[in-house]
């Protein structure tokens, strides 16, 4: 439930685990708006098998931001214009690594605002000690045994572990 005059931001993604990635920029967007919704999507626009279920992923937002009651976490099934008008947020935030980032984001940017004229992105840049990080590298080190221990919080490293093993 949004209050008058409080701005939400959605912060939509896979989160397919959440990293210190997508933690900073989560926090982040508490500078430019009252509150934020991060938001794990059933569909996704890589068409990839997740290695963490939707519940397990929304579980893991809830426990890194457990903190914070500005940052709400929940998951959503469709397209993401329809629950950006359900949730009442003001704009949707992305986070923008590189200029490598910047193709696939225009895309879906320009093809929600077809969908949705009003529909409105601001994107944030992460910390410079996070801009290589991303979730599918960190699946594929943990899979592969190697240690991911500096690129997630300690509850999403423990859930790693018990799906990967290994020296994760
Ligand atoms: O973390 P990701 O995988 O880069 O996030 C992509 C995501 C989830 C934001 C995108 O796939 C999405 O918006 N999915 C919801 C379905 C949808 O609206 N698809 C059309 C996008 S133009």
């Amino acid at each position: 439930m949004t209050r008058p005059g409080t701005l939400t931001a959605l912060y939509p993604g896979s989160f397919d685990p959440v990293t210190l990635g997508h933690e900073d920029i989560a926090r982040r967007t508490l500078r430019v708006a009252d509150r934020v919704i991060v938001a794990v999507a059933a569909a996704s626009t890589h068409a990839k098998t997740p290695a963490f279920p939707l519940e397990e992923r929304l579980e893991m937002l809830r426990e890194v931001f457990a903190d914070e009651p500005r940052i709400e976490c929940t998951s959503f099934e469709g397209l993401l214009v329809d629950f950006v008008r359900e949730s009442g947020a003001g704009f949707v935030v992305r986070g923008l690594r590189a200029v490598s980032d910047f193709e696939y984001e225009f895309q879906m940017a320009q093809m929600n605002r077809e969908m949705d004229p009003d529909m409105e992105f601001i994107f944030l840049t992460p910390d410079v000690n996070l801009a290589f990080l991303s979730a599918s590298l960190v699946r594929e080190v943990a899979r592969l045994g190697g240690d991911v221990s500096p690129f997630v919080s300690p509850s999403v490293l423990k859930r790693l572990r018990a799906t990967f093993g290994g020296r994760t």
